[in-house]
């Protein structure tokens, strides 16, 4: 919000995360600011490029994701780096899940496409990998402190609690010591679990990451799931409307690091027992009786 202004116009991918939006209705509804507010198609780098063209305003922003958090893939940057650059607009990353699982040392979704220096401002958070709350900005020092003495959600707020600083601080020294480790450590886990979702029939929408949506596209079935699993001692979040459109009803599996093979692999078998209860998949719809 504290970066938007009358000449500006903020674009951002149609799947952008709620905190997204939120900022940018905020400086959009700011007295005096009102920037401009446009969206391209998801991840397309042609549809940017047809925003960024017609644009009424002189300056432009755009804000796009390392991960969807809700559909587990990863944002198209090399394109959209390559056109932001082009049409000198300002890209702000948000890389909330990428942080400490993308990359080979955790640096993100720059590191993994060797992109680092290419996005002027990354955000991220300390909840996700860093287990806490509250979170950081990365820019130059101009930017940082334009946001310190503008963004009315900080000047305006107490600093984060010393103890969430405390294990902020905690988990970054264990990617820098340790990170190639931790990183493959996940991806691995994530293989794994990829692999069995897919040879059991399991649709995982657009994922490519850590974090696989397991399309149920049904609002009630995905609560009863979600209950049925949680009673089994699993924990698969359900995400219904606003969160997705109607019909696009999901469980998310987000693997960590710290999953055993035994946890996935009763996941995996009460997911397929349930699943088949459900009838999730396809291979669980019994077809109609012919007439
Ligand atoms: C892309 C993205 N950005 C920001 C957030 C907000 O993170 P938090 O409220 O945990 O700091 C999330 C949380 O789901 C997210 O997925």
């Amino acid at each position: 919000m504290a970066l938007a202004d009358r000449d500006t116009t903020l674009i951002l991918d149609n799947l952008a995360h709620a905190c997204i939006l939120d900022g940018t209705f905020l400086a959009a509804g700011s007295p005096g600011r009102a920037p401009e507010v446009r969206f391209f198609n998801h991840n397309s780098a042609r549809s940017l490029e047809r925003v960024l063209k017609t644009r009424e305003r002189p300056n432009a922003m755009v804000l796009v994701e390392g991960i969807y958090s809700l559909d587990g893939d990863m944002g198209h940057l090399k394109a959209i780096v390559e056109v932001c650059e082009r049409y000198n607009a300002v890209l702000v990353v948000d890389d909330a899940h990428g942080s400490g699982t993308l990359g080979v040392h955790g640096r993100g979704i720059l590191e993994h496409l060797e992109l680092e220096g290419r996005a002027p401002i990354v955000v991220s958070t300390f909840s996700k990998v860093f287990g806490g709350i509250g979170g950081i900005i990365l820019a130059s020092t101009d930017v940082i402190e334009l946001i310190q003495h503008n963004a009315r959600s900080f000047v305006f707020s107490a600093t984060l609690p010393v103890p969430i600083v405390a294990a902020a601080a905690t988990i970054l020294t264990m990617l820098e010591d340790d990170g190639v480790a931790l990183v493959q450590e996940l991806q691995e886990n994530a293989r794994y679990m990829r692999g069995e979702l897919v040879s059991r029939g399991f649709d995982l929408g657009l994922s490519d990451t850590h974090i696989m949506p397991v399309m149920v596209r049904d609002e009630r079935k995905a609560m009863i799931l979600h209950q049925m699993l949680f009673d089994r001692g699993i924990y698969m979040v359900p995400i219904t409307y606003p969160g997705v459109k109607p019909g696009e009803e999901r469980l998310r599996v987000n693997i960590t690091r710290g999953h055993t093979r035994a946890e996935m692999a009763l996941a995996l078998d009460c997911l397929d027992e349930l699943g088949a209860a459900c009838e999730i998949r396809k291979q669980d719809q019994v077809a109609p009786a012919a007439p």
